[in-house]
């Protein structure tokens, strides 16, 4: 490691550290919380949402990492507003560091991308693989919460993330079929063994209850027909004003936060720090059990 990076990286833990020390919600777990976001249908929101709650959750003190892992369509640098040329293969290279491939956006929130290089990994051989193991575990020390954006769908390569994480939030909109497709995408994960924590977050509502209709319906169905506990998270409103945000390319929580809709955003920040999972294998048991399912 060069002397400048490994600079950089003593600097990044350090003002990590003093941060959580200063943080008003005390995180007492070592392991980052690895939280993958998905859904059954494409466009429901789910890169907005996750650079929304990255930044609500740094508001409220917590140290965020975001990982891009929706190949191809991957955009999370578009919404949050900074971008990096490297991925996690750059870390097979000599001289790149995990410090080298993270960039920091607003309010200190880190973000990662999964490039192409994410689902490649299986190619890798077991040197290869232990060396980023190795550095990628660096992670546990900078976040205390790594939210894991994924493209939509049910193939493999978005249920092997969806399936190694501790908790898994999955996003969809009240529309019927995206509800449908919600109930699929969770039926696949079930036929998977999946373990996790399932979270619901309905987006787009144009009135509370339509958010409440949409989440008790998808949570009676998955535990009548799966035996399946999911539990809901809350909703976020219809607004405008997000894709404006979009627009102006500055998410919405910094645009026009004391929108109705950065609100729903940061309730549900608090409700996801309120109902913490004991059982957090770190990031080192995401990538271990990733790599796992990949192979
Ligand atoms: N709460 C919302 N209110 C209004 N429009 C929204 C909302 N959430 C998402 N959208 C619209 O949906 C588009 C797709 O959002 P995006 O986060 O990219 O979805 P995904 O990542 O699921 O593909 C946004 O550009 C925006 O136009
Ligand atoms: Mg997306």
């Amino acid at each position: 490691m060069m002397w400048d990076q490994a600079e950089k990286l003593r600097k990044m833990v350090q003002s990590s550290s003093e941060k959580k020390s200063s943080s008003v919600i005390k995180a007492n777990r070592t392991n980052a919380r690895v939280i993958t976001v998905t859904s059954g249908k494409g466009g429901v929101g789910k890169t907005n949402f996750t650079v929304n709650l990255a930044l609500a959750l740094a508001k409220l003190g917590q140290r965020v990492l975001i990982i891009d892992a929706d190949l191809g369509m991957g955009n999370v640098d578009v919404i949050l507003g900074c971008s990096t040329p490297y991925n996690i293969l750059h870390l097979l290279e000599g001289g790149f560091s995990l410090i080298d491939i993270i960039t920091e956006g607003p309010l200190g929130i880190k973000f990662m991308s999964g490039g192409s290089g994410i689902y490649n990994l299986a190619n890798l051989d077991d040197s290869q693989l232990t060396r980023i193991i190795n550095k990628i575990t660096l992670l546990d020390d900078l976040a205390d919460i790594i939210l894991i954006d994924t493209g939509a769908g049910i193939s493999k390569s978005v249920m092997n993330f969806v399936v190694a994480a501790d908790e898994v939030i999955i996003v969809t909109t009240p529309e019927p079929t995206a509800i449908t497709d919600a109930y699929a995408m969770v039926k696949t994960y079930v036929s998977h063994s999946g373990t996790a924590v399932l979270k619901l977050v309905i987006n787009r509502v144009m009135e509370p209850d339509e958010g409440n209709i949409a989440a008790d319906k998808l949570i009676k169905v998955a535990l009548k027909f799966l035996g399946l506990t999911i539990s809901s998270l809350g909703f976020v409103y219809e607004d405008s004003n997000l894709v404006r945000a979009v627009k102006k390319q500055t998410p919405l929580l910094l645009a026009f936060p004391n929108t109705a809709s950065a609100r729903c955003i940061e309730q549900i920040a608090n409700r996801l720090l309120d109902r913490a999972s004991s059982k957090t294998t770190g990031v080192k048991g995401f990538f271990n059990k990733l790599l796992g399912l990949m192979r």
